[in-house]
């Protein structure tokens, strides 16, 4: 526990925008944003596990080990997490390429990337990324801090998704809003 706060704390000075956090989520957290997938959502996806927090919540769930893909592009938190999950796929690359490395058969994606200190373009390229590998009614899930919600309305209309804010955890430094989108048409 110590030991992955100190290595997250090392990752966040030497990585700082893409860490853009000092701490890990809370359990609490974590566990809120894995509150959508269990054992019958089939394939899913984490994007930015940092040191797997939110993927310990995901295999509590019940999603097997093999129906795990991880998008790290910190080398250092991607080794790591391929010795802390062996049977867990992790790729060493931007959540952006999620469709490079994936059928359109995901049940669910989970974001723990910090897509509001995102450029627009790249924070709709992971978006748009994520809806073309979901199956129909797949779910993408974001948390954010403050009360923005993940994407503009603009953004929303343009690539025909929604959301709807599910939980506010205010046990998380600092307090998150989590939001699942969805397609309109779905
Ligand atoms: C705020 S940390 C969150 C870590 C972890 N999900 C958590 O909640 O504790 C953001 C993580 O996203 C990763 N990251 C940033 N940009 C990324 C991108 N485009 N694709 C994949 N990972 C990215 C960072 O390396 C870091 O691990």
């Amino acid at each position: 526990m110590i030991a992955d706060l100190a290595f997250f704390l090392k990752q966040a000075v030497l990585q700082p925008k893409q860490t853009s956090s000092i701490v890990p989520s809370s359990r609490h957290l974590a566990r809120a944003v894995a509150r959508v997938v269990g054992p019958d959502t089939g394939k899913v996806v984490e994007f930015g596990p940092g040191t797997g927090r939110i993927t310990d919540a995901i295999l509590e769930r019940g999603v097997r080990p093999q129906d795990l893909t991880l998008f790290e592009m910190n080398v250092d938190f991607a080794e790591a997490l391929r010795q802390k999950y062996p049977l867990v796929t992790t790729h060493v690359c931007g959540a952006q390429m999620v469709a490079d490395h994936m059928e359109a058969d995901v049940g669910a994606v989970i974001s723990g990337l910090p897509l509001l200190s995102m450029p627009r373009p790249l924070r709709r390229a992971i978006v748009k990324g994520a809806f073309s590998v979901l199956r129909r009614g797949g779910l993408f899930v974001q948390f954010t801090y403050g009360a923005k919600p993940p994407l503009s309305p603009d953004a929303l209309t343009e690539l025909g998704l929604r959301f709807r804010p599910i939980e506010k955890v205010w046990r998380n430094f600092p307090p998150a809003q989590v939001y699942v989108l969805t397609r309109q048409a779905d």
